[in-house]
């Protein structure tokens, strides 16, 4: 598959997501059934509204995640019944979870981001925090990051093809699967206005 088409429809309100960063279900209901099987760990470290967690609950997966913002941790809780790590997912010790079967993520959109100063020191985080995931994933798990080149003021930023850049140093980088965003719903914006795609970047720990 190298493609497929979905609506951006989430069930988080838009008056609290603003941003509209959470995942839509749908979509990460393809990848927990197609790269995970019941029992297994599924961990998002930017767990956000908690979709990838609760979803995996709802498939038979034990799913964890960390977010550092309290109003999405709020949200998930109370409408989700998920429990979310309120910590960094760089200071989080997974030492003490469980091994993970599949690692599924959308970082924080450079901004800046992830407190760093710099475009290359954001790209260079990521992929520490992958080295820092690999290491607690078994064997021939999966990590998939779903990420878009994104519109600035200053043009269009290859931010997704500098993160996956960054991850296939760490791990193999398997298949590329782009989700474009059936729009028939909702309206464009700024940031989705020269990308109305996603790319699923699939990632293998072989
Ligand atoms: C693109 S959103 C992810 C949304 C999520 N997939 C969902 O379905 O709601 C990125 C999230 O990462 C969180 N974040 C930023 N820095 C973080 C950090 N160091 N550790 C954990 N979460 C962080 C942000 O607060 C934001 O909620």
């Amino acid at each position: 598959m190298t493609y497929f088409i979905e609506e951006y429809k989430t069930t988080v309100p838009s008056k609290i997501d603003e941003w509209k960063v959470a995942f839509p279900e749908k979509v990460v209901e393809r990848f927990i059934k197609n790269y995970s099987k019941k029992g297994d760990v599924v961990f998002d470290p930017f767990a956000g509204f908690g979709t990838t967690i609760k979803v995996a609950k709802k498939l038979g997966r034990k799913g964890f995640g960390t977010e550092i913002e309290k109003e999405p941790i709020d949200f998930a809780k109370k409408n989700f019944n998920v429990n979310l790590i309120k910590e960094s997912a760089f200071d989080l010790d997974l030492n003490k979870h469980p091994k993970i079967d599949l690692c599924i993520f959308s970082p924080p959109y450079w901004g800046p981001a992830l407190g760093a100063k710099t475009y290359s020191s954001y790209i260079k985080k990521v992929g520490d925090l992958v080295k820092k995931i690999k290491k607690r994933m078994n064997k021939d798990s999966h990590l998939i990051v779903l990420i878009q080149n994104y519109c600035t003021e200053r043009g269009l930023l290859t931010l997704a093809w500098d993160v996956g850049n960054v991850i296939k140093k760490q791990i193999k980088f398997k298949q590329d699967i782009i989700w474009c965003i059936d729009r028939k719903n909702s309206k464009r914006d700024m940031m989705h206005e020269a990308a109305d795609h996603h790319y699923c970047l699939i990632f293998k720990n072989e």
